[in-house]
């Protein structure tokens, strides 16, 4: 693959594609310890066949952001986060643990060799990280691998909407994503490839994804595609549902917090039955890639319930994103410890 050339990105027109970047982290764990770690150039990785992540998938990813400010300053957005969520994963999968402050040193790293690709500010792009590790070595039997690699890449990634939100409509699922107390809450590859099918069936019905409910009954709504569900009360609650099953958003835990503190909403983590979608007057999806997805609606059984408009963002939802983009960006005063500078 050619390298990328950040001189002939037309940045206004990025999409989400990967990108051969001139540099990338990797360190190794052999011996019951990890390497040092650093930037190479070379974007393939030689793995033996016997590898535990090519056949039983243990192998945890993370997916964050670095964001250009209008003073052409570089940074991060809660990275300490990505780094705790991402040894919560690896623990899951008995994967050895990757210091976080190492991590997030990584993180910069990788973002710092690269800056020439972070989109310019007002693009609305921003550099997507892709942290990962992998089992691997010559091991057959189903058990940890007697080696590991963790590695950090990135590619620039044009703004998710481009001329304002537009509001999306999403179907139930009849499939789960994860097992109620299976490996949901971990951003492990297995709950994607599990997500692959109900996504093209709800893309071939001509929706934006599948709104995935509890693995146990299929009454409440657990997570809209690969990202966290939220929705206003007509009385201004902030509600996202709450269980095992669902990766724990960095975003929401961010809306949460903005919509109790600088919106002054209600806040509630609980139950949101499929059945009783009338409470809210908006709703939305969130995720690093996506920030907030506007719901239009949902069809369940047949039935599409719309919540605001199936065209127009409603008011809530929009300034819970300006609010978040503007502390991603640089624009709006962040809550304590949310950016980290990389220089
Ligand atoms: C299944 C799933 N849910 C939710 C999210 C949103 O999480 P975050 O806000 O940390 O990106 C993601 C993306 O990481 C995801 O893959």
């Amino acid at each position: 693959m050619v390298k990328a050339d950040a001189s002939k990105l037309d940045w206004n027109n990025l999409g989400f594609e990967y990108m051969d970047l001139p540099y990338r982290f990797l360190a190794t764990w052999k011996d019951g310890k990890w390497s040092e770690g650093e930037l190479t150039e070379d974007n393939t990785l030689h793995i033996s066949e016997a590898s535990t992540i090519l056949h039983y998938g243990q192998g945890a990813f993370e997916g964050l952001k670095a964001y250009r400010t209008p003073d052409d300053k570089l940074q991060l957005f809660r990275p300490d986060q990505n780094a705790k969520r991402f040894h919560n994963s690896c623990e899951r999968l008995l994967m050895p643990a990757f210091p976080e402050d190492k991590f997030v040193e990584a993180v910069k790293k990788v973002v710092k060799a690269n800056a020439d690709f972070v989109p310019p500010y007002g693009t609305g792009g921003t550099l997507y990280i892709r942290p990962l590790m992998i089992g691997v070595g010559d091991q057959i039997g189903v058990s940890p691998a007697p080696e590991y690699l963790f590695t950090v890449f990135a590619q620039p990634v044009g703004a998710y909407f481009k001329g304002g939100m537009t509001p999306m409509n999403f179907t139930t699922s009849q499939y789960d994503r994860a097992a109620h107390k299976g490996t949901g809450e971990a951003k492990v590859g297995g709950n994607y490839a599990a997500s692959l099918l109900p996504h093209q069936n709800a893309s071939a019905n001509g929706f934006a994804d599948c709104v995935y409910l509890d693995p146990v009954e299929h009454k409440k709504i657990e997570e809209a595609g690969a990202a966290n569900f939220f929705g206003i009360t007509k009385d201004d609650v902030f509600v996202t549902p709450k269980s095992p099953s669902i990766l724990p958003s960095v975003t929401k835990y961010s809306l949460l917090w903005l919509a109790e503190h600088r919106l002054g909403l209600g806040t509630e983590q609980g139950d949101v039955y499929i059945d009783q979608l009338d409470r809210f007057k908006e709703a939305g999806a969130c995720g690093t890639a996506a920030v907030i997805a506007p719901i239009g609606g949902i069809e369940h059984e047949g039935n599409l319930h719309v919540f605001y408009s199936e065209t127009e963002v409603g008011p809530v939802t929009q300034k819970l994103y300006d609010e978040l983009t503007g502390i991603q960006f640089g624009t709006v005063e962040a809550p304590e410890n949310w950016v980290q500078q990389v220089d």
